[in-house]
């Protein structure tokens, strides 16, 4: 049969051979599973509701990484009936598409927080972030109550909105220029933020560290837990959510 062309006797006592035989059948492996990525437009299935984070947001998100919350917390829910029942539907590709980096996690010390969104109330969420062990007595999240006295610093939001264009997120040039604005807007009850939620559809806008005369890292990071898992309207496609 083949053996003449294909003497694997030859091939096996041949290093070299061996070698370059072996570099090519895992070359052609290679392409076969690389080269369709060049021709298909994209691997993430596009789902109604998902936007980019508004620049409060994104500031909470960068609040979030700074501190290492993801060392404890994943964002990511898996498709098995124990982790669906209690995070609620399991998580898309697409609602982590404009994560750079995203925040799937592998460590699960706390809870997956990729529903939390609306699950508490804001004044929760300060409490508990300020002092975890005075909501929940047998804790072991650190606190991160010094959240509450340090100013967010929101002048450069504008850059980090470009530099995720860069990557692809699709922020508008009228989204980074009103960047600062935005950001302001999103956690002053008294601020006008019709432009914002315009430009960020389900943008919730108030005072969520409790001290509305200033805008605070606490702010950030609660607009940030507020608004995870709430652009996706899941209910529609989610028969297990009814029996509950
Ligand atoms: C040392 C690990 C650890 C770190 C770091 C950590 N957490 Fe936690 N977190 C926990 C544990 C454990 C719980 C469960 C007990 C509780 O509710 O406090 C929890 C609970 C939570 C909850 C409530 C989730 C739910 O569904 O009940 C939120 C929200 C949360 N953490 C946010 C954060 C944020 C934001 C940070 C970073 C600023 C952070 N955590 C850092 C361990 C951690």
């Amino acid at each position: 049969m083949a053996s003449k062309i294909l003497d694997h006797g030859k091939i096996e006592r041949n290093v070299t051979l061996l070698l370059i035989l072996a570099l090519i059948t895992v070359a052609i492996g290679g392409i076969v599973e690389i080269a369709p990525l060049f021709w298909i437009d994209s691997t993430v299935e596009k789902v109604k509701g998902v936007r980019p984070y508004t620049p409060l947001e994104l500031a909470g998100r960068n609040v979030y990484i700074r501190e290492g919350c993801y060392n404890c917390h994943s964002q990511m829910i898996r498709p098995f009936r124990d982790e669906v029942e209690r995070y609620g539907r399991y998580s898309l590709a697409a609602e982590s598409m404009y994560d750079h980096p995203f925040q799937w996690g592998s460590k699960r010390t706390g809870p997956d927080l990729a529903r939390v969104g609306g699950r508490y109330s804001d004044e929760w969420h300060v409490q508990h972030l300020a002092d975890p062990r005075s909501v929940v007595p047998e804790s072991i999240m650190p606190g991160y109550a010094f959240l509450k006295t340090r100013d967010l610093p929101v002048d450069r939001l504008d850059a980090h909105l470009r530099a995720l264009r860069r990557v692809g997120v699709p922020y508008s040039d009228e989204d980074i220029a009103k960047a600062v604005e935005d950001a302001m807007a999103q956690a002053d009850p008294d601020a006008d933020a019709s432009g914002l939620k315009a430009r960020y559809p389900k943008a919730q806008a108030r005072d969520f560290d409790g001290d509305p005369k200033r805008l605070t890292e606490m702010d950030a990071l609660v607009a940030y837990l507020q608004m995870l898992g709430t652009l996706v309207d899941t209910r529609a496609a989610e028969p297990m959510e009814q029996a509950r």
